[in-house]
């Protein structure tokens, strides 16, 4: 971990930036501050469906029970800049992967600083218990759903702890 006083930067991204990604980043930021680590989480979407919208009612209801608060967040649009202003973006599915590595390539050609500093991963990238899997698209879903959206954020959220914490953010 590195002892630099600028933080790290995550970026958590899905598809609608209102189900998934918002829960993400609340529960990756908490899990970070309680482990102490120097790192600030914010979440966007591939797509520009809900822009300034708050998280879907379904997710804040979940979250709320297990003591998340996602009621401050309003969606946006992954945009060029995020490449060059995050050390990180976790997608949350392989489809969100690709989409933002597409994107990303596009971006690489209108930038001008050519500075793309981001990092790609998947969200599970390092969680044993669910390893490089989905984190299933609850929009169309039921309570399980959202549930198991909040069970595996907590779940790759403490896997990318453990990775931080034997890992050097800088190298
Ligand atoms: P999210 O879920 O990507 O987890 O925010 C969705 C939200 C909205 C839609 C799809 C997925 N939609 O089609 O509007």
């Amino acid at each position: 971990m590195s002892r630099s006083s600028v933080p790290y930067k995550v970026l958590c991204v899905c598809l609608g930036n209102i189900c998934r990604s918002p829960t993400a980043e609340v529960v990756l930021q908490q899990h970070i501050d309680k482990a102490g680590l120097n790192i600030i989480v914010d979440s966007a979407g591939t797509s520009n469906y809900h822009p300034n919208q708050p998280p879907d009612v379904r997710s804040q209801k979940y979250a709320k029970q297990q003591g998340y608060d996602l009621s401050h967040l309003r969606a946006r649009q992954i945009k060029a800049e995020d490449f060059e202003r995050f050390d990180l973006i976790l997608a949350m599915d392989h489809d969100n992967l690709a989409n933002i590595e597409l994107l990303m390539r596009q971006s690489g050609k209108t930038l001008h600083s050519g500075s793309l500093r981001a990092r790609l991963a998947l969200m599970s990238q390092h969680d044993t218990d669910f390893p490089q899997q989905a984190i299933p698209d609850p929009y169309y879903g039921d309570a399980k759903d959202f549930e198991r959206v909040i069970r595996q954020c907590e779940s790759s959220s403490q896997a990318w702890i453990r990775y931080w914490q034997q890992h050097d953010l800088n190298a």
